[in-house]
């Protein structure tokens, strides 16, 4: 369950799960990757959260940093949040895990000083508190380039002073954290590790690098895809196992990612309205039509219907006449559209 329900959320905090939970799994499941890919990320999780505090006595300690780093849309996102979940169900007979999402993009601020003052504030008071309360804490920090900016690229900024105190404030806070709340891991995504400071990037444990899917991998993600719309639509569970299409159709996915593909099954099952109406009637046509259009529109074809030539059997009393979303039916003017009437109902009374 979500803390959020119980006491409002810090600053800069975007939201705060407590892990395992049910619901939380899909995440680590829908990311298609190598195994071994999966492994060595879990076990860098578990590496800091269940021996932290051992390892922290070493001289090249780790900092409980990982970085994922890559293209948009090839899901580091998603397998962060995995990560967090599948780390507390390796944990959990240990205690519970606090997963907390920081929202980069409220720390930066045009006020002198204010950026490092909130960075600092987030590492040194609410990260600690909020670690306090549970054996384990996730922390994900998602385009981290935002948070930790690379310095020596700063020099252009409107304020590059501020850019770099707050990138000092976010290094300081990240070794301090890693002596003495060494059970707390960072795990950070960036579409673009150029922007990410070099100092932060070298304290990271493990930069695990995304790339676009091959097309064998294409073909898995849009098999995931099938299988998810097969769960509501059973009708379209054949569609997941005939390997000739899908290798068809991932073979015009080429050089996509990961979110681009996963929308195709939508675009799919909107080249037509019937389908649209009653998805079970989805296609390989469809699919594959969408796919060539590459998931967008091909500005052709005849005349267009009427709203009333497409639906001319819609019953009147289904049609919302003069309701545009004011409380009608109170004071004199019952049925205007302005907010005129609002103000006259009020000083009527
Ligand atoms: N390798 C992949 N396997 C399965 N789905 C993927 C993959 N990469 C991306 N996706 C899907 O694309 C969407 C975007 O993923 P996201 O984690 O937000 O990417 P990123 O953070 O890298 O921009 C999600 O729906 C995710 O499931
Ligand atoms: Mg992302």
């Amino acid at each position: 369950m979500t803390d959020r329900a119980r006491s409002a959320l810090p600053p800069g905090v975007l939201s705060m799960h407590v892990l395992p939970a049910e619901h939380h799994d899909h995440d680590w499941d829908a990311i298609i990757v190598p195994r071994e890919v999966k492994e060595r990320l879990l076990a860098q999780a578990l590496l800091v959260l269940q021996h932290g505090r051992q390892l922290s006595m070493l001289a090249g300690l780790p900092h409980g940093l990982i970085v994922l780093a890559g293209p948009p849309g090839t899901g580091k996102t998603t397998m962060a949040r995995g990560l967090a979940q599948v780390a507390a169900l390796a944990l959990a007979r240990q205690g519970a895990t606090a997963l907390l999402e920081i929202n980069p993009h409220a720390f930066p601020s045009d006020m002198l000083g204010e950026s490092q003052r909130n960075v600092t504030r987030l590492l040194t008071e609410t990260v600690p508190e909020i670690a306090a309360r549970r054996p384990f804490t996730v922390v994900l920090i998602d385009e981290v380039e935002s948070f930790a900016v690379r310095r020596s690229a700063a020099s252009f900024e409107a304020n590059p002073v501020d850019v770099h105190r707050a990138t000092d404030a976010v290094l300081l806070g990240i070794d301090e954290i890693a002596k003495t709340l060494p059970s707390v891991l960072f795990v950070t995504t960036t579409n673009f590790i150029e922007g990410v400071d070099e100092a932060f990037l070298s304290r990271a444990d493990l930069v695990m690098r995304f790339a676009l899917p091959d097309q064998e991998t294409i073909a898995r993600i849009l098999e995931h895809a099938l299988g998810e719309l097969a769960v509501q639509w059973p009708a379209l569970l054949p569609l997941t196992k005939n390997e000739a299409r899908l290798s068809e159709l991932a073979a015009l996915c080429e050089g996509w990612d990961g979110r681009r593909i996963r929308k195709l099954v939508l675009a799919g099952l909107a080249q037509r309205l019937d389908v649209a109406r009653d998805p079970a009637k989805l296609t390989w046509t469809d699919l594959l039509s969408a796919a060539r259009k590459k998931g967008g529109v091909e500005w052709a074809g005849g005349q267009a219907l009427t709203s009333r030539e497409m639906f001319p059997d819609v019953a009147k009393d289904l049609m919302h006449d003069h309701d545009h979303g004011h409380d009608h039916g109170h004071g004199p003017h019952g049925h205007t559209h302005t907010h005129q009437h609002d103000t006259d109902s009020r000083s009527g009374s």
